[in-house]
């Protein structure tokens, strides 16, 4: 783990001399912003404006975008910028006022899950809906505990924090929350990855019990993206799911990452697994960069909360960013996206395939979609490699390609573009993966 306990963190102890310009806005920010942010990059990447799949320097320099998974339908979307434009001239109120596109929007996301998740909350960010749906699982079960992975991340707020290891050491994770182990493709071995995790789940469960909790919630990012990305074999969340019925908790999906057809098969990942979350949270690609998330649910726990617990969030389905939400759902169907991510997804992971053979550190290549993952080891196969995961991320970024790194050991390549991301720079991205292992050492 990094000092700075993110992957790919800038620290700048590390970096050698900056760019004069770059120094100095680093400097200015550090002194009005303070030691809370993080920057990505050995030397960061200093951006003026943006436009499809593509990010800006000062100096006109681009950068192809193979990270973002918030402007899914492009940076500096058109559409998108005409329709909040257009809404914020007319109307631009809350929730307690009766609207048209709020429920027009409210009726179009909720068609797109399967029957049973009928009912829609919004809210502002991943975090605002987690937060949310723990609140609900907790007041439907009357139970405090949690099941979540090993290396989550689920938010910034104080329960959302809670079940979000990945923030470090320092981070305190409390007793009603128990962790398991996400299925490790590279080390699990042979057996059912299914039936291993619903034996974790269950010893999760066990521990809770024996701490003195019930259980509320099991929360799961349907692409384990903060795991390192695990997103194979399909169904092996099934087990666990049932697991958790049987012990009184609900099932909460974090579509976070996996949802708006990021994946290349189906609107939602849960959907990969067979399985039908009670609730289920939606946030980043959802606006293009707006804010708003929402919770999707079972209509009896939404009848249940609602009547009993007042409930209001001032911004949350705000016209302007429904306006952002119902362009995005356009953008998504009217440019057959979700065939597409498919298409343009397995070109790609062939590609990433092709760029990372032979090499030993390599452990393996997987995802979905336009989600991938490059995991690197030592030349045991086994061990995680974190300073060449860092290494390639910091020498494709200086061919100007963006892509981070994560999992628990930050040893996994990162690659998530947005959905627009067409065939036309699978070579460059791939190009870029293997001149970048090509020149970082595998010792
Ligand atoms: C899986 C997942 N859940 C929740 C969140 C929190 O979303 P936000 O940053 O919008 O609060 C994130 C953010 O990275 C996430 O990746």
């Amino acid at each position: 783990m990094s000092p700075t306990y993110m992957a790919n963190g800038f620290d700048a102890a590390e970096s050698g001399d900056l760019p004069a310009t770059t120094a100095h806005l680093l400097e200015r920010r550090d002194r009005a912003m303070g030691a809370t942010y993080r920057l990505f990059y050995r030397e960061p990447v200093h951006v003026v404006r943006a436009e499809g799949v593509h990010l800006y320097d000062a100096d006109g320099r681009d950068y192809l975008d193979a990270y973002n998974n918030v402007p899914v339908v492009g940076h500096a979307n058109a559409r998108v910028q005409r329709r909040v434009s257009e809404q914020l001239g007319r109307l631009n109120t809350h929730t307690r006022y009766l609207t048209d596109n709020v429920v027009d929007y409210a009726e179009r996301l909720v068609a797109t899950f399967p029957p049973g998740l009928d009912q829609v909350v919004f809210g502002c960010s991943g975090s605002d809906a987690v937060d949310l749906a723990l609140r609900i699982a907790r007041y439907r079960t009357g139970a405090r505990g949690v099941i979540a992975t090993r290396h989550a991340y689920h938010g910034t707020t104080t329960a959302a924090a809670e079940i979000s290891p990945s923030l470090g050491p320092h981070n305190v994770i409390p007793d009603y929350v128990v962790l398991v182990d996400a299925p490790d493709p590279v080390r699990d071995g042979e057996g059912d990855a299914g039936e291993r995790f619903r034996h974790s789940v269950v010893a999760a469960a066990d521990e809770l019990e024996r701490r003195g909790h019930r259980l509320a919630a099991f929360i799961v990012d349907a692409a384990l993206s903060s795991d390192g990305l695990v997103v194979e074999p399909t169904g092996f969340l099934r087990g666990a799911v049932d697991l958790v019925r049987e012990r009184g908790g609900l099932y909460i999906g974090d579509e976070v990452q996996s949802g708006f057809v990021r994946l290349g098969a189906g609107w939602w990942g849960f959907a990969r697994h067979d399985v039908l979350p009670d609730l289920v949270v939606l946030g980043k690609p959802m606006g293009n960069g707006l804010p708003i998330s929402a919770v999707v649910g079972r209509p009896e726990h939404f009848a249940d909360f609602g009547a009993h617990v007042r409930y209001f969030n001032t911004f949350g389905g705000n016209n302007a960013s429904i306006a952002a939400a119902d362009a995005v759902l356009d953008e998504i169907e009217g440019r057959g996206l979700l065939q597409r991510v498919s298409e343009v997804g397995q070109m790609l992971g062939n590609a990433l395939r092709a760029a990372t053979k032979g090499d030993a550190g390599i452990a393996e290549v997987r995802g979905s979609g336009l989600f991938w993952a490059v995991e690197l080891v030592r030349d045991d196969g086994m061990t995680p490699h974190p300073e060449r995961a860092a290494a390639v991320v910091n020498a494709m970024r200086e061919r100007r390609v963006l892509i981070s790194a994560s999992g628990r050991d930050e040893n996994v390549l990162k690659i998530r573009p947005p959905l627009v991301f067409g065939r036309e720079y699978v070579d460059r991205l791939a190009t870029a993966v293997e001149e970048a292992i090509g020149v970082s050492t595998r010792a």
